[in-house]
């Protein structure tokens, strides 16, 4: 259901009546929001596109892994993408108005992106989000002059990113709510188009399978459409952290499904299964323990020399699993993840050892099936079972 927008002051019942026509236009603000569009337009105009990084696997394998590089965004994730889109989609529904402050529920990535864009177009922005987000996000708001508000419980940033909307005469942006219809997924230079450009020149060009995460699912949603638009046999995979609702209410085709605990991957995993996530879109979900992911951005470093963010591993850990299971079929062709933040975000906690001590995170096994697959092709452990429960 749309969330009801703020409209101008009604027409008072007694004068309703008599009025029958209402004219709104306001020539100034037509004018503010022109530039304001031309503004992010011209954001978009300056910015190259992302690369994609071939992850080095045995040639001999016959099977290529692609990650789409979103860390290289002006504000450094996939997110600075989904920000524009949402701006835009505000401003040109008549959502934004000058001076009025923008608000929006966040774990950290988007509210980065959007504090940018807010800045871009003049107007306040306020971040709100779970306490335990670390610290280099918040400081990365401030830095594009956003204010950042935190609540105790990450159940509460929905509702209270709405009641600052409304005492302040702001907009609630809700990316949980919009990711997906404000991306223009057909093309547009989106990220699923972009991908296909970029693997045309390669010996597999059409993806087997683009390995997504989801925190709204617009990212996931732009990729499924776009395939299914463009009539490729090119799966989508979601990777899901533990503790996320996306899998459960994907596998049991239940909307309302929900979690008790928060997702410990940053930007990934809900604790509610959100209106942006378009399940039926999706061809196979994978549920990944969160030391597999971590222990894959550990890995991933040794192989690029690059750090990213956990929800990276997560995407990475299926990729593998799927490149193990096309050996196992003697299948060749190419699988797409995505490198969504950069780890230098997450060094007190992804990268610190006291931190995965403190969650009882034991990364070794992990690692080490990680390694023995990059020898010899064959990945086991969770998510290997197919015929386990919780394996997608
Ligand atoms: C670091 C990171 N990775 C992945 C995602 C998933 O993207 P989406 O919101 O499009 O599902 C997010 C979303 O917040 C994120 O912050």
């Amino acid at each position: 259901m749309e969330t009801p927008k703020p409209m101008q002051p009604p027409v008072p019942a007694s004068a309703a009546a008599e009025v029958l026509d209402i004219d709104r236009s306001d020539l100034r603000y037509r004018r503010w929001l022109s530039e304001a569009v031309a503004k992010v337009h011209a954001d978009a105009n300056r910015s190259a596109d992302t690369h994609l990084l071939s992850v080095p696997l045995p040639a001999d394998w016959g099977v290529d892994l692609y990650l789409k590089d979103e860390s290289t965004h002006p504000t450094g994730s996939l997110k600075h993408r989904l920000a524009r889109s949402l701006f835009l989609y505000a401003l040109c529904n008549g959502w934004i108005r000058p001076g009025r402050p923008v608000i929006e529920a966040s774990s950290g990535s988007t509210a980065v992106s959007e504090a940018y864009f807010a800045r871009l177009i003049g107007v306040p922005f306020v971040a709100v989000m779970a306490r335990g987000t670390v610290r280099a996000k918040v400081e990365l708001i401030e830095f594009q002059g956003g204010t950042c508000h935190l609540v105790d419980d990450a159940c509460e940033v929905y509702g209270t990113a709405a009641r600052l909307a409304r005492e302040t005469g702001g907009h609630y942006m809700d990316q949980f709510t919009y990711a997906e219809r404000a991306t223009d997924w057909r093309g547009n230079n989106n990220i699923a188009e972009s991908i296909f450009r970029q693997m045309a020149e390669e010996r597999h060009p059409v993806p087997a399978w683009i390995v997504a995460t989801a925190g709204t699912g617009g990212t996931s949603a732009t990729l499924a459409r776009y395939v299914r638009y463009a009539q490729a046999t090119t799966g989508i995979c979601v990777a899901d952290p533990e503790n996320s609702a996306f899998f459960p209410g994907w596998r049991d085709g239940d909307a309302s499904a929900t979690t008790e605990t928060a997702s410990r991957i940053e930007g990934i995993g809900r604790q509610r299964v959100e209106p942006s996530f378009v399940p039926g879109a999706i061809d196979r979900m994978m549920r990944v323990p969160d030391a597999a992911s971590i222990a894959a951005i550990r890995v991933l470093e040794r192989l690029l020399g690059r750090r990213a963010g956990a929800s990276t591993g997560t995407g990475l850990w299926a990729a593998f699993r799927i490149i193990s299971e096309m050996r196992e079929r003697g299948e060749h062709g190419s699988v797409v993840g995505l490198l969504c933040d950069p780890g230098e975000r997450y060094v007190e906690k992804y990268y610190s050892d006291g931190w995965l001590a403190s969650q009882g995170i034991a990364i070794g096994p992990y690692v080490k099936r990680l390694e023995e697959f990059l020898q010899s092709g064959v990945l086991e452990g969770p998510g290997a079972d197919r015929s386990a429960p919780e394996a997608g």
